[in-house]
């Protein structure tokens, strides 16, 4: 396939139709320039190829698939290896499915841990972040299936996603929450881009020139396909401007007509056009050209993996007491359904048909280990509380005692996002009424994001499981009773509780302006300046072994030490080099991870570790230059066994501008980012005022609103439970046959969408005279409502 030759042949049509998608998943073909569909599917840690009736968030069935763990534990395991293994695996499955490009990895930053979708995502920090990424990438392409690196950018919450700005100044938005993108870019080149739905300081992504042609074709040099997320597009001929080259899913040509007229008057060049129309072809010239062709694989294999990166991945949090690993003979008792009915992956785009789906209790049993087990709760219904008594009677004197707990599907997905870290309160209670019992308490967790642990000092041992794919329950076995050695570490900060995230006092109220007043201060950047407020630091875990970090040598950029295990377990330990800036002229968090190796040892084992920085290692994008730079100075390196914990310090020299501090340079909170920034704060950081939010009352509705916007009005209430019969006509099946949790996510779709975007998306069926007259009636405008509904269009 030649795509210049290809393009040269196609007529203005033919181009527009190439860059909009043909249906939910794949794109236009064109059998007589010899050009065929290729097709998406969902990722990130399973492939979710809907066979059938397509969708996108999990209401219909899809064909099964490995269910590997979700990006919060695979990034806990900080092992680009690993991660490179788990692209393969996913890369073999679609090839297996033929599906040509696989929607994942997702980098967006956790900047609080209450967004819904934090476990479809790495970290906190960006380097993190962006390296097991492109390890994930590297893997996922090395089989010749295309990735999408995603939501690009700055989609860090689910409330509002489709409606709302991210307002961040230039230092956050570069430093921090474009810079996942941008490493992985640069080291793994996805196949394509998603752009994400909300909008960046007023912009939507999806039209935002500055974001998909100036930083990332222009200055990231990015030659590979931007895609949009499902229904992000806008206006189509604004968006192909902007560079974003793929609208998907399909909209049957809506927008056909008026991309032909924006050519045709010189609103938008056929240059642009043209290019968007070449890098689609380029994408799909990959697709088809492929060597790779497996048609099955090995589900065993791909099973053990999953087990393996839980294995790495699975963070002992606490340990006090030695109680972990366990004993096999001792009795153990079991408490908590989440060991018996586990929660292992999250929902909404990402949810997959696993083959085999195992809990702790299988785990158990597969080990021959015994145990006895009680419920403790009901995951159905977790305000019941009467299981607590019938569980804690069964506990012999200092029995060792198994409670496992975490968050269901109600608490974390798609589209939705946590109000509270608290655990379902008959988790806490329940922790507490065992350790009244016993002093020999294991908590296991099972949660996509982080939860706050008011009954941790009483507990010997937690071990952070996250949702650990189908494998997970015997992956936690093993770590429970030392088959294998824990190693992995926090990829994100615990807090001590709601009040202590910076963002958390706005997180979630802001409707449609959201303005992050914190900058780059989230996760450590923050904790580190307010060490009481954190449980358990960012890369925090523990090993059943001690690691000795000794014989610290600098060579220029190169910084080694002997790392030893001093035993009694072979294991693995992950170090992690963080730099400070000794910039006085403008502000910096207190430390920034650059570097990280996860280093395997046999008991008494040496290795020497060393990690080389470069230039690029101390840039950082300054606000008051409009530009990034490296400031000269004495920089603190540290080698840290966790963010908290550092082995040793060092200076080192970097050449760079001068640092051009004047002794009138005013303080402000981000120099000392103690307590909460204030509005003020942050109006003279970006040097605006806050955005004031959009009114959605009655008389500004506009086909930009959505129905959640509209339900205080009559029509907005119809609404709402026309939307719910709508999806149960779509599945065919009444609402209580309908599984609950993509119910909700669907539900949810479809009432925070704007109506310009239902209409694109609905192949169709939602015509746009239809939403016109909602939109009217919304506003009250009766007349006009009966005029739009009279036109067929
Ligand atoms: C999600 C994407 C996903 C897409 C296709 C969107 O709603 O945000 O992550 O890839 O749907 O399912």
């Amino acid at each position: 396939m030649d795509p210049k030759a290809i393009l040269a042949k196609m007529t203005l049509v033919e181009k527009i139709r190439l860059c909009s998608g043909k249906d939910a998943w794949q794109t236009e073909d064109f059998p007589h320039l010899d050009i065929p569909s290729i097709r998406f599917s969902d990722g990130p840690h399973g492939v979710r190829k809907t066979s059938g009736k397509e969708d996108h968030l999990g209401l219909f069935e899809s064909e099964k698939a490995v269910a590997f763990p979700t990006a919060s534990l695979s990034a806990c395991s900080w092992d680009v290896d690993l991660l490179y293994e788990m692209g393969q695996a996913l890369g073999e499955e679609c090839l297996a499915l033929n599906v040509d490009v696989l929607l994942g990895p997702g980098v967006n930053m956790k900047r609080s841990p209450l967004c819904g979708r934090n476990f479809e995502y790495f970290s906190e920090d960006p380097v993190l972040a962006g390296n097991l990424a492109a390890a994930w990438i590297h893997g996922v392409q090395s089989k010749e299936i295309g990735a999408s690196l995603k939501h690009f950018a700055a989609n860090n919450q689910e409330t509002n996603r489709m409606t709302s700005s991210s307002n961040i100044d230039d230092r956050a938005l570069h430093d921090l929450y474009l810079r996942p993108f941008e490493i992985a870019i640069k080291q793994a080149n996805p196949w394509t881009v998603m752009c994400s739905y909300n909008r960046i300081n007023g912009v939507s992504s999806s039209k935002n020139a500055w974001l998909l042609s100036d930083t990332l074709k222009s200055v990231w040099n990015y030659d590979g396909a931007v895609i949009s997320d499902w229904g992000a597009g806008h206006d189509r001929s604004e968006d192909i401007a902007a560079g974003m080259d793929l609208e998907m899913p399909g909209n049957q040509q809506y927008y056909l007509s008026s991309v032909v007229k924006a050519i045709q008057t010189g609103k938008l060049s056929e240059a642009r056009l043209n290019e968007s129309a070449l890098r689609m072809l380029k994408l799909i010239q990959k697709c088809v050209d492929k060597e790779n062709t497996h048609s099955s694989y090995d589900i065993d294999t791909h099973r053990l993996l999953a087990r393996k990166i839980a294995q790495s991945s699975i963070v002992l949090l606490k340990n006090d007491t030695q109680l972990l690993p366990l004993n096999l003979n001792e009795p153990i008792l079991v408490i908590g359904e989440l060991a018996k009915i586990p929660r292992y992956q999250g929902s909404g785009s990402s949810r997959i048909r696993p083959h085999r789906v195992e809990s702790l209790l299988d785990g158990l049993d597969e080990a021959k280990i015994q145990y006895t087990y009680q419920a403790g709760y009901s995951i159905e219904d977790l305000e019941d509380f009467e299981g607590i008594e019938q569980a804690i009677s069964s506990i012999l004197p200092d029995q060792t005692v198994i409670v496992f707990v975490g968050l269901t599907d109600k608490y974390e997905r798609e589209g939705f996002d946590r109000t509270s870290m608290q655990l379902p309160p008959v988790h806490d209670r329940l922790i507490e009424a065992v350790c009244a019992k016993t002093k020999n308490v294991v908590v296991v967790l099972a949660n996509g994001a982080p939860v706050s642990m008011p009954w941790e000092p009483n507990v010997s041992s937690i071990l952070e499981g996250y949702l650990p794919g189908e494998a997970g329950g015997p992956a936690l076995v093993d770590v429970l009773y030392g088959k294998v050695n824990p190693s992995g570490k926090l990829a994100e900060s615990f807090p001590i509780d709601d009040e202590a995230v910076v963002c958390f006092p706005h997180f979630g109220i802001e409707r449609n302006q959201v303005n992050y007043r914190e900058s780059i201060f989230t996760g450590y950047r923050y904790f580190d300046a307010n060490p009481h407020l954190v449980r358990f630091p960012f890369g925090h875990g523990l090993s059943y072994s001690t690691f000795r970090y000794s014989n610290l040598q600098r060579n220029e950029m190169s910084i080694s030490f002997d790392l030893t295990n001093l035993g009694p377990y072979a294991g693995s330990e992950i170090v992690q080099l963080y730099i400070q800036n000794p910039s006085r002229s403008d502000f910096f968090p207190r430390q920034e991870l650059k570097r990280f190796a996860k280093v395997n040892l046999n008991v008494n084992e040496t290795r020497n570790v060393t990690f080389t920085l470069n230039e690029e290692d101390f840039r950082y994008y300054s606000n008051k230059h409009k530009r990034s730079r490296i400031v000269a100075g004495e920089y603190d390196i540290r080698i840290s066994a966790s963010s908290t914990d550092i082995r040793f310090r060092l200076k080192l020299h970097v050449d760079g501008e001068r640092d051009d501090v004047t002794e009138n340079n005013p303080k402000s909170w981000y120099d000392d980012p103690i307590g909460k920034p204030r509005e003020i704060d942050f109006e003279r950081l970006t040097g605006k005022p806050i955005p004031k939010e959009i009114s959605t009352s009655k008389g500004s509705f506009t086909l930009d609103s959505t129905f959640d916007e509209m339900r205080d009005t009559w029509i907005g209430r119809r609404m709402l439970k026309a939307v719910d019969k709508m999806l149960c006509d779509a599945v065919k099946k009444p609402r209580a046959e309908i599984d609950d949790d993509a119910f909700e996510v669907m539900r949810s779709f479809s009432l925070t969408t704007p109506l310009r975007n239902l209409i694109l998306m609905s192949n169709g069926s939602f015509k746009e005279s239809l939403a016109t007259g909602i939109v009217h009636l919304a506003n009250g405008k009766g007349v006009q409502a009966l005029i739009s509904f009279l036109k067929k269009k």
